[in-house]
Formats: structure tokens, C-alpha cells, sequence
């Protein structure tokens, strides 16, 4: 692990008092889990979004949808966090105050220890009614695909964002203010081309937090932003050694 970490960084981390992170798809790179606009291995290189992951795909297609969340649901359930994940669970244990918001619906921030996760596009473990957007725990398994809801007798689907679909309110506003109250915001594995979750990187930066985008490859970012091109886990696992050096 060699990743070289700017001076400005360190001193960054060494005094900032709230750090913030968004993390994106390539956080879960490293557990198996498909990003989604890297080209050839991306999910968005092999399926067309419009066709399964909107509202009106899942009314035209609802077995179609269903199905192909079942089937990332089970990459999900064999996937295990990765040094990012850890870093970061252990990164909110270090410092005052520590706010991670993530675009993932894996839940391997959580699995990995992190409390208070912001999930601004939902949970992919959960499910919820179609039609009275009510999270529904348990169900009668027949050979309805997809499954019924218990109340109303609609169909269920995942409790993630759909294209078109507004995010959880508490999760954005909170997103919001830790961009604005930050001092060190750090963006991670994700390429900061879906709105709203991409501009918290610019709005931390225009309130004066220092901008960090961690990604092997080069992404669009505002002016003054240090991009960090590596790993997620080698960059973040460098950050934590960096700030609080072992023995
Ligand atoms: P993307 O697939 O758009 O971007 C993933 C980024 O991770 C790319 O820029 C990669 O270069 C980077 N990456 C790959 N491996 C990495 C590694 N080991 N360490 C660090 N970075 C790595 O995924 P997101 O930005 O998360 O939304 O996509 C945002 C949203 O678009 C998703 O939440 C999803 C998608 O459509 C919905 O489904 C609503």
C-alpha cells in the first residue's frame, strides 16, 4: 500500500472536527459487488436503466424488475465489507463528529459497523408496496412474481430510488447540512454523475471544507478538490495511518 497523501490532507485530518463522506458503487468494488457506469463490467453497460429502474418499467415488466433485484440481492447476500468499509466504521469512532451518506443499497457500511449510515437511495434488503409506498416485512411466498402486498394486494418491489423518484427526505437534508457543516468532505468510488448526491461535494467546498475524491480514475470535480487516485480501501486504510499512526 503506497498511497501518497498530500500535505494539505494531513493537515486536514488532523484538525478537522466533522469530516463527511459519500460513498458510491466502487466502495463495494472490492466485495464483488458491479459498479454501474464503468464501461464493459458496469451494470448501466449491460442493462438499460430506463428498462429497470424506473417506476414505469416496473409497471410495463414488474416480474422482469423483480427478478433482476433478486438477482443483485443474491450477489449482495454473498458479498462481505472490504477495507473501505472498515476504515470508515473506524474512522467515525475516531473523530468528534463523522456523517457517511452513501448512494449504495448494499448495507455493507452497516455490516461493517457503521452506525447512522445517510442512504439516500434506499436499501436493496428492504422491501415496500408499489402502490401505498409502506416497507412491508414479511409476506406470503405463491408463485405471484412479484410477491403481494399483505394489505392491499399490489405488487412489492424494492425499497430503493428509482430514476425519477424523489430521495428520503431525512437522508438529503441531513446529506445537506453535512455539507455545509463540514470540514473535510471526502467522496468516494463514485463517479458524481447522479443528482442530487453529486453536488454535496461542491457545496462542501463552496462552505469551506477541504474536497477529497478518492477514485482510481480521474473524475469531473470543482476546482480545488484533491483527487486521490487509488483503491478505496488502500486510500482510506493510508488516511486512518496517516492520521492516527499504529504502536
Ligand atoms: P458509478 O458506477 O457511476 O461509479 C463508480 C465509480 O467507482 C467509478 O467512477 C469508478 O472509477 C469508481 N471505482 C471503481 N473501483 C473502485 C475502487 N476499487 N475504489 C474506488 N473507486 C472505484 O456508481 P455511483 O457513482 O455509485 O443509482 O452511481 C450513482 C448511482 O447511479 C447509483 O446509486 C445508482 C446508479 O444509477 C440508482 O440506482 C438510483
Amino acid at each position: 500500500m503506497n498511497t501518497q497523501i498530500p500535505a494539505v490532507l494531513t493537515k486536514a485530518l488532523r484538525s478537522a472536527n466533522h469530516i463527511a463522506v459519500l460513498t458510491g458503487a466502487g466502495v463495494s468494488a472490492a466485495s464483488g459487488l458491479p459498479t454501474f457506469r464503468e464501461a464493459q463490467t458496469g451494470l448501466w453497460a449491460q442493462y438499460r436503466p430506463e428498462d429497470l429502474a424506473t417506476a414505469q418499467a416496473f409497471r410495463k415488466n414488474p416480474k422482469l424488475v423483480w427478478e433482476w433485484y433478486d438477482w443483485r440481492r443474491s450477489l449482495v447476500a454473498k458479498a462481505e465489507p472490504n477495507a473501505a468499509h472498515i476504515a470508515l466504521a473506524e474512522m467515525a469512532r475516531r473523530v468528534s463528529k463523522f456523517t457517511l451518506i452513501t448512494q449504495n443499497v448494499d448495507g455493507l457500511h452497516q455490516q461493517a459497523g457503521s452506525v447512522d449510515v445517510l442512504e439516500l437511495h434506499g436499501n436493496i434488503g428492504r422491501t415496500k408496496c408499489f402502490h401505498e409506498n409502506v416497507v412491508i416485512e414479511s409476506w406470503l411466498e405463491t408463485d405471484e412474481v412479484p410477491p403481494l402486498c399483505p394489505r392491499c394486494g399490489g405488487p412489492l418491489r424494492p425499497d430503493v430510488v428509482w430514476f425519477g423518484e424523489s430521495l428520503p427526505k431525512h437522508a438529503i437534508d441531513a446529506a445537506g447540512q453535512a455539507a455545509i457543516n463540514c470540514d473535510l468532505f471526502l467522496s468516494v468510488g463514485t463517479s458524481g454523475m447522479v443528482e442530487p448526491a453529486a453536488s454535496l461535494l461542491r457545496v462542501a467546498a463552496e462552505h469551506g471544507a477541504l474536497g477529497v475524491v478518492i477514485n482510481p480514475t480521474r473524475i469531473h470535480a470543482p476546482a480545488g478538490v484533491i483527487q486521490i487516485e487509488a483503491d478505496a480501501g488502500e486510500a482510506l486504510t493510508a488516511l486512518l495511518d496517516q492520521r492516527w499512526p499504529q504502536g
